[in-house]
């Protein structure tokens, strides 16, 4: 089987081919942080606007490179939500009409489910069940995952998600959009022991998160700290130190309160460097797994949403045309496969 995946969820048009034989044919993704680096944030309707600019020239390529034609394509997947409604109208009214054009069946991906999958795309693919850490620019989540579509939700932020933490904290720093990649770097060059941000709701059970406390300690410190280039690496070090700690130390919780001994870390934060090597040094000593998806496929693409929908279609699940976008939709509410 050989399926079209489209993301258009937010910032990134992401398109690609995925087969069942021989995996990943074709993978195009064009981002427009350029468009929006300009008013420090996305602009839902510039995103729309280019979404629609880039969609089919991506699809003709994909479809160039895999060597396929529509006749190759057995099923057309897409992203149906959570995202922005402008932008996944792109995604979803392009693939709905080239599955009535080619005659072919059509699902709607879940965007969380897709990152939650993405770690499939490579060769050391986790097996079943394990937990989820799902680290977004839009959503923090954890997750037991049984199988595919089968998720239970066991903590998840209460405000902002890890990834706009970051985002939001870059800002204050002055550092241009998307922030998180650009204030891990500053980090990197950061020494620790000068500066100490707590640790938000580890102090009480459950597996929660919220970040937005971190924020706004961000901006105290800044606010009373001097602006020489160490010194904002030495902030930009005990943030990133605080949200990888505060994370490992729910992850900890819950693979204790399931009993099990492994872990799955995605979306656009599982990128990060040190959540990666603090992660990974936890689940050496307890002599447990943890799993990433390869690094061009944590943060939005096509190849993630073309797989999840693979596995679905496959099953036999396949949605109408008259599938509406769904801009909210709770992960824990999808159909098992
Ligand atoms: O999954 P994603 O591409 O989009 C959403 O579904 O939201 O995640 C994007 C988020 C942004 O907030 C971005 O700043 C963050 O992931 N991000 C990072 C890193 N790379 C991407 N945050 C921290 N460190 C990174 N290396
Ligand atoms: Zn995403």
């Amino acid at each position: 089987m050989r399926v079209l995946g489209i993301e258009t969820s937010c910032d990134e048009t992401g398109i690609a081919i995925y087969d069942d034989d021989k995996g990943l044919l074709s993978h195009q993704l064009y981002s427009q942080v350029s468009l929006h680096a300009d008013y420090g944030g996305v602009v839902p309707e510039l995103a729309s606007r280019d979404h629609v600019r880039k969609i089919i020239p991506l699809i003709r390529r994909a479809l160039q490179e895999s060597d396929s034609s529509q006749h190759d394509i057995d099923g057309i997947a897409y992203t149906r939500g959570p995202g922005l409604i402008g932008a996944l109208l792109v995604g979803s009214c392009v693939a709905r009409s080239l599955a009535y054009a080619w005659n072919k069946p059509t699902l709607g991906v879940h965007h969380m489910e897709g990152h939650l999958l993405a770690p499939m795309l490579d060769e050391h693919a986790p097996p079943f069940p394990f937990i989820a850490l799902l680290v977004s620019g839009g959503h923090t989540m954890l997750v037991r995952v049984g199988g595919i579509g089968q998720y239970q939700l066991l903590g998840e932020s209460i405000d902002d998600a890890a990834g706009e933490a970051f985002d939001k904290t870059a800002k204050l720093m002055g550092l241009d959009y998307p922030g998180g990649p650009m204030l891990a770097r500053l980090a990197e060059q950061g020494e620790p022991g000068h500066y100490q941000f707590p640790r938000p709701m580890t102090d009480r059970p459950g597996l929660d998160f919220s970040f937005s406390g971190l924020k706004t300690f961000a901006a105290n410190t800044l606010r009373d700290a001097n602006d020489d280039p160490q010194t904002l690496a030495n902030i930009a070090f005990a943030f990133q130190e605080a949200v990888v700690d505060t994370m490992l130390i729910k992850c900890r919780r819950a693979l204790k309160q399931t009993g099990l001994k492994r872990l799955v870390i995605a979306g656009g934060v599982s990128a990060n460097t040190h959540l990666r090597n603090e992660l990974k040094k936890y689940m050496d000593s307890i002599k447990g797994d943890v799993f990433y998806p390869p690094l061009e496929f944590c943060t939005d693409n096509g190849a993630m949403i073309a797989y999840a929908g693979l596995q679905r279609l496959k099953a036999g699940q396949s949605d109408g045309l008259d599938t509406q976008a769904k801009p909210r939709w709770p992960l824990d509410s999808l159909e098992p496969v």
